[in-house]
């Protein structure tokens, strides 16, 4: 593996005035790795993920050191915002609310591929038929002037993703990339997220609460419980050899992962 890691996160906590949300993430992520973050409702996942996107809501202010792409940023109870060295991560929410529902699919394309440098009018169109097509959109021409709620599910999340591959992110956080879908849908984006990272290199971090998803994408997991890193390893000796109790019972909530862990 090579030295530098393309982000490097120390002792980051988040906090609102009254109490810490996050108390002290660290986390080394190098190029075309994917390392998934795993842990129940509440345990400061989303929180983390959102300070290193530069993305905390109001209220919210973190404090540690963020590296990315070779720059470190310190915080003292900042509100972080994305700064030019973390425009390469892009994010992909939970919820497919994150579409602007008023906005044709080709006009949310276009603005965010403006947003990332492309000037000239038709070559964004022609990336954003490009994007549609490696997110495997079908009829993508068409596509591009749907409204979000004239798609399925499942293509709200590709054209999710297809927004986050406009900046060409070297970075991809996913945030619950398939909570929001059925179980057969969730099949099909795992796998688009690990075709997408495998043929741009990106490196990924995947939040989840399902250990299956995350067994599915990442060589590498953490394990957060209340606000705090409890465990971390690879795949393989978290699923086959958790020593938190609390990954035990991640584990146990996916049945096939509890099998191959022996368990019960
Ligand atoms: N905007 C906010 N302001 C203040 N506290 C918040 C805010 N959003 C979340 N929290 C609190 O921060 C803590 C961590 O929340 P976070 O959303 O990071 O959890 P999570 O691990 O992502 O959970 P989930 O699996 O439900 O998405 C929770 O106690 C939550 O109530
Ligand atoms: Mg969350």
């Amino acid at each position: 593996m090579n030295a530098t890691p393309m982000l490097s996160v120390r002792d980051l906590v988040v906090s609102t005035h009254k109490q810490d949300l996050v108390k002290g993430f660290s986390l080394d992520i190098h190029k075309g790795q994917r390392i998934g973050v795993v842990g129940e409702s509440g345990a400061g996942k989303t929180m983390a993920s959102m300070a290193i996107a530069g993305l905390l809501p109001p209220g919210v202010t973190a404090r540690g050191s963020i590296t990315f792409g070779g720059e470190e940023e310190r915080f003292e109870d900042a509100r972080p915002g994305v700064s030019p060295a973390r425009r390469g991560v892009a994010v992909v929410f939970q919820d497919t609310g994150a579409l602007n529902p008023l906005m044709r699919v080709g006009r949310q394309l276009d603005e965010a591929l403006r947003l990332a440098g492309v000037k000239d009018a038709r070559e964004r169109r022609r990336a954003a038929v490009s994007l549609l097509e490696r997110v495997r959109i079908d009829r993508p021409e068409q596509r591009l002037r749907a409204y979000p709620h004239e798609l399925s599910g499942g293509q709200r999340q590709r054209v999710l993703i297809a927004l986050a591959l406009a900046c060409r992110p070297t970075l991809l956080l996913a945030d619950e990339p398939t909570s929001a879908l059925d179980v057969s849908v969730q099949v099909e984006v795992v796998s688009l997220l690990n075709e997408v990272a495998d043929a741009e290199g990106v490196a990924m971090i995947v939040i989840s609460h399902d250990m299956g998803v995350i067994a599915r994408l990442c060589e590498e997991v953490v394990v957060m419980y209340d606000g705090e890193i409890v465990e971390r390893g690879t795949t393989g000796q978290i699923v086959n050899a958790p020593e938190h109790p609390y990954t035990s019972k991640l584990i146990a909530a996916v049945p096939k992962l509890a099998t191959v862990a022996g368990d019960e």
